[in-house]
């Protein structure tokens, strides 16, 4: 390669690098941003001093002024010099504000609960063993919940359920309905509400989630939480339906889930299944928006908890062909695939034959 172009890209790397340690710069600030609640209050305001947003907010107005610095050189706060005033505009409030799928400081909040674990990393990085999900607890189960809420407030009846055909109508009819690795419960408890003659349970091995799932369903009637590891799933009755949100590509055991919840399904019965979009091939991975992401969580969290349970630790962007293939080889007939059903998540509609 000619010196010029060695040149040239050495510095487009530098450039490269440096976009990087600003985002992760950033990523920090937005953080400590949501958790003081500077982004709410700010959306309230129009042009301020940081007096003004140290006053409104009962914050030190030095740690104010040097968060918004940070803020405005990362192009989320417009600053005007002359007047030494701060504006979180009304269009960027709208991605850093409110309690719906659009506030996208929620997965800045990932990242302390990953760097706490970079100690385990490093050490699972020589032994090839993994972390286990003890530690990420008790700080996973709701960070989780509060990553997960917003969506499924917006698109469980409108896309999850939505998408399979003949779904809404059979949970009206009144069906027996497993969700696998349900968390706190919220996927459980929406349902239970919205379609009062089915009747669900919800599994996780978490016992912080399903204490949790419990107290947020308490007077439905129709729903109830059980501490199981879903490996070794058993029904008393097979289920209809069988949901799993996000909680497959990270199972010590994804292959003998699989077959278990066929196992537990009735003849005709349906298992839904949420989980990450990828490829399972990196290069179609490569420039896809959060991709980098997707492997660093996955380094961090998901391909470690498997491995610490002795599982293959299929990762994050475990992918579409892998999931559909799996899926099949768990013996389910009938394999349909939604490409992002919404814009991080496929929808894969599996069928018992009967
Ligand atoms: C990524 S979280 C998703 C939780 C929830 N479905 C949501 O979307 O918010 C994965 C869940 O699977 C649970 N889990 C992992 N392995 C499990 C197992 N073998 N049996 C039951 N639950 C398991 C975890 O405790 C965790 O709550």
């Amino acid at each position: 390669m000619a010196d010029e172009a060695v040149f040239d890209k050495a510095k487009a790397f530098t450039q490269l690098m440096v976009r990087h340690l600003e985002g992760a710069a950033v990523s920090i600030m937005l953080e400590v941003g949501r958790r003081v609640g500077l982004f709410e209050a700010m959306a309230q305001m129009d042009a301020v001093t940081s007096a003004e947003i140290a006053a409104k907010t009962g914050l030190s107005e030095r740690y104010v002024r040097e968060w918004l610095a940070a803020m405005v050189c990362g192009g989320i706060v417009e600053y005007v010099a002359g007047d030494r005033t701060y504006r979180l505009p009304r269009e960027h409030a709208a991605g850093l504000t409110g309690s719906s799928s659009r506030n996208l400081t929620g997965m800045a909040e990932m990242f302390p609960l990953m760097s706490r674990v970079i100690p385990d990393v490093v050490e699972a990085f020589r032994t090839g063993r993994g972390v286990p999900y003890s530690a990420y607890q008790p700080d996973f189960t709701g960070l989780m919940d509060r990553r997960s809420r917003p969506r499924y407030e917006e698109l469980l009846f409108s896309a999850y359920l939505a998408k399979p055909a003949g779904l809404l109508p059979r949970l009206e009819s009144g069906i027996r309905v497993a969700d696998v690795g349900c968390g706190t419960g919220h996927c459980i408890s929406l349902m239970a509400r919205r379609f009062p003659t089915s009747t669900f349970v919800g599994y996780d091995i978490s016992e912080d989630g399903i204490a949790e799932a419990r107290a947020s369903a308490r007077g439905l009637a129709n729903a109830s939480f059980v501490v199981q590891d879903v490996g070794r799933l058993e029904a008393p009755a097979p289920f209809d339906l069988i949901t799993a949100f996000d909680a497959i590509h990270d199972q010590a055991d994804p292959a003998g889930v699989l077959s278990r919840i066929r196992a537990v399904l009735a003849p005709g019965g349906m298992f839904v299944m949420v989980d990450v979009w990828a490829s399972s091939e990196l290069a179609d991975n490569v420039g896809v928006p959060m991709a980098p992401y997707l492997y660093t969580i996955s380094t961090m969290h998901c391909m470690s908890v498997s491995l610490a349970g002795g599982g293959p630790g299929l990762g994050t962007a475990w992918g579409h062909q892998v999931a559909t293939a799996m899926l099949r080889a768990a013996g389910f007939t009938d394999v349909q695939l939604f490409e992002r059903v919404d814009p991080a998540n496929s929808l894969y509609v599996a069928r018992a034959g009967g």
